[in-house]
């Protein structure tokens, strides 16, 4: 038999791709969940550390997704104090949403691992709903999807499995000590990840390779922000393609497959977000 959390549980990032999922799953299994938003009642907001202590409060466990990415200078040191505030709060556990191939995200677990609290890491691959929910949905529905890649492969892993993970471990004791690599089941290149998306939508939707030079000059061009810009160039230079593997997390962790990207493309495409409205 095992222990199951009963208190309050503080989602960072509940309006994000994998804190909504884990919101919802929370409450409609009555768990009482804070909203770590900075629209939040109580709010959260990772460049006001002033509103840490008061959203820790009262909490027994923590899903923690740092924003924008692990790999921003300043990342480690703010999970650091963010990991330090929930042990001297009486956080019980905690619960680490991390990205594969990137050196501060390892930092990061570290931190989180050398703590007292109770601990699951879960390690992700690129998600599919970047596509729907994320920073390429723009490009989709214009029908043109740039990117300086051309043939990396990527084991794109579903939000809805992290969700599954991470609500397993805030409610499990059997995941505490337990560092999951999640991805999905098959490798694809970005150009086949674009083509399932076209055909899922039925709809073509070209990929375009271009050298990272002209990718930068692109996104100055659209008026990113430079740090974004920044962080779009190590990802897919430093992240994305290196000692890119399967991993066998989401079955470790629930027993079961993890999502197949033409699933994903196949239940996005029937919301009708990939449709351009005319
Ligand atoms: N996307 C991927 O493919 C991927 C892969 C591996 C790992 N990761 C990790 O996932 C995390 C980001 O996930 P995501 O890219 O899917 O983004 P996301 O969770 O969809 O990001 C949006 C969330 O961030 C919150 N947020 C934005 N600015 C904030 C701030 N200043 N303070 C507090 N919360 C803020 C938003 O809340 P409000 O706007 O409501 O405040 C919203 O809940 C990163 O730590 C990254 O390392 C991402």
């Amino acid at each position: 038999m095992t222990n199951t959390t009963t208190n309050t549980i503080l989602v960072i990032g509940s309006t994000g791709k994998t804190g909504k999922r884990v919101v919802a799953q929370l409450e409609s299994r009555g768990i009482k969940v804070r909203h770590g938003s900075r629209s939040a009642d109580i709010p959260f907001d990772w460049d006001n550390p002033q509103t840490w202590a008061a959203a820790l409060a009262g909490i027994d466990a923590v899903y923690l997704t740092y924003y924008p990415d692990l790999a921003v200078p300043g990342s480690v040191d703010a999970v650091s104090t963010l990991t330090e505030l929930a042990d001297d709060a009486g956080v019980r556990r905690l619960v680490l949403l991390s990205g594969r191939n990137e050196a501060e995200a390892e930092k990061a677990e570290r931190v989180v691992m050398a703590s007292n609290l109770e601990w699951t890491i879960a390690r992700c691959a690129f998600f599919a709903q970047n596509f729907n929910e994320g920073a390429w949905l723009d490009e989709v529905l214009a029908g043109t999807v740039s990117l300086p890649v051309d043939d990396v492969q990527e084991p794109f892993v579903d939000a809805d499995d992290i969700a599954d993970v991470v609500v397993a471990a805030l409610t499990d004791d059997r995941h505490v000590g337990q560092l999951y690599e999640l991805t999905g089941p098959r490798l694809l290149s970005f150009r086949d990840a674009v083509a399932e998306i076209g055909a899922a939508a039925g709809r073509d939707i070209a990929f375009l390779s271009m050298p990272l030079e002209d990718y930068t000059a692109m996104l100055t061009e659209y008026g990113l922000p430079q740090d974004f810009i920044w962080l779009l160039n190590h990802l897919f230079t430093e992240v994305l393609g290196s000692k890119v593997q399967l991993a066998d997390g989401v079955e470790r962790a629930l027993g079961r497959a993890p999502k197949d990207f033409a699933d994903y493309a196949r239940e996005a495409a029937a919301t009708g977000v990939w449709t351009p409205s005319v």
